[in-house]
């Protein structure tokens, strides 16, 4: 059974994304060469309690920060660390989650360190027109296989591939619910999509071969080949009206220090 939710949990969920977006734009705005993925994480775990939310990943079947961050080849789940210091031309995504009135919110961007080369840059841009693809297809009616296959088809047809290993996931409640999405997949299969339903789509792109593995530290995914990978995520409410994006900050676009949370 995919959950759904009233309009006035859609209302919460709406503002919890408003919350972390916030929080994205604030770490975006710290993500330079030089400084240490734990800086990244504290910053995250402040602002997120600031705001009167608590940190969805801390704890988290033993996960240990509130912060994913995974550098070049890794694919997610990536652990903040003192020792690991962000270097120009790395590409680093951010993904994080919080609870707040008993409702989950959850998003991820990978974004460039400093200059990045103009291939990588078009790279970032595929993955994350992959997420917006299949974000289109969220509208009542349509089935879960269209939103998959919107994305893979993104994806590949750039002659990238994507992740089998991890999904996407409805959210509310609980960080993780019914249903699976995976980001490849046949059009009209699958459930069928209904107002009420909220998703946390996130597409995993890369840019070599889709196999990836685990290293010892239990929680950290790479890439098999060694090629770079990309991670975004947005929580995406089913409309009467079509997709609506929770995980949005309405003053997204602006930038300097007084913005962050
Ligand atoms: N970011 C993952 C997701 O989007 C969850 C993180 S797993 C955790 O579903 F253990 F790190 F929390
Ligand atoms: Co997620």
């Amino acid at each position: 059974m995919i959950p759904l939710k009233t309009a006035e949990e859609v209302e919460i969920m709406f503002e919890n994304g408003c919350i972390l977006a916030a929080v994205v734009e604030g770490l975006k705005l710290m993500v330079k060469p030089g400084i240490t993925t734990y800086e990244l994480d504290e910053y995250c775990e402040t602002s997120i309690r600031k705001a009167g939310a608590v940190p969805a990943f801390k704890g988290y079947r033993g996960y240990r920060a509130t912060l994913c961050c995974s550098i070049n080849s890794e694919v997610v789940h990536g652990i903040p660390s003192k020792s690991r210091k962000l270097a120009e031309g790395d590409i680093i995504s951010l993904d994080l989650g919080l609870k707040r009135s008993g409702l989950f919110s959850d998003m991820a961007v990978t974004v460039p360190v400093g200059k990045i080369d103009k291939r990588i840059e078009s790279f970032l841009e595929i993955s994350e027109k992959s997420l917006v693809a299949g974000i289109f297809q969220a509208t009542p009616g349509k089935r879960l296989g269209d939103i998959s296959a919107a994305i893979q088809n993104t994806a590949e047809k750039n002659g990238f591939s994507v992740v089998r290993e991890y999904v996407g996931h409805g959210v509310g409640r609980k960080l993780h619910e019914e249903p699976v999405i995976p980001n490849f997949g046949t059009p009209n299969t699958g459930p069928r999509l209904q107002v009420g339903m909220v998703l946390a789509i996130e597409p995993m792109v890369n840019m070599g071969g889709p196999q990836v593995k685990v290293l010892d530290d239990g929680w950290t995914v790479v890439t098999v080949d060694g090629t770079l990978s990309a991670h975004f995520e947005h929580s995406v409410a089913i409309t009467e009206s079509g997709p609506r994006v929770l995980t949005n900050c309405p003053m997204g676009g602006k930038k300097g220090d007084s913005f962050r949370i």
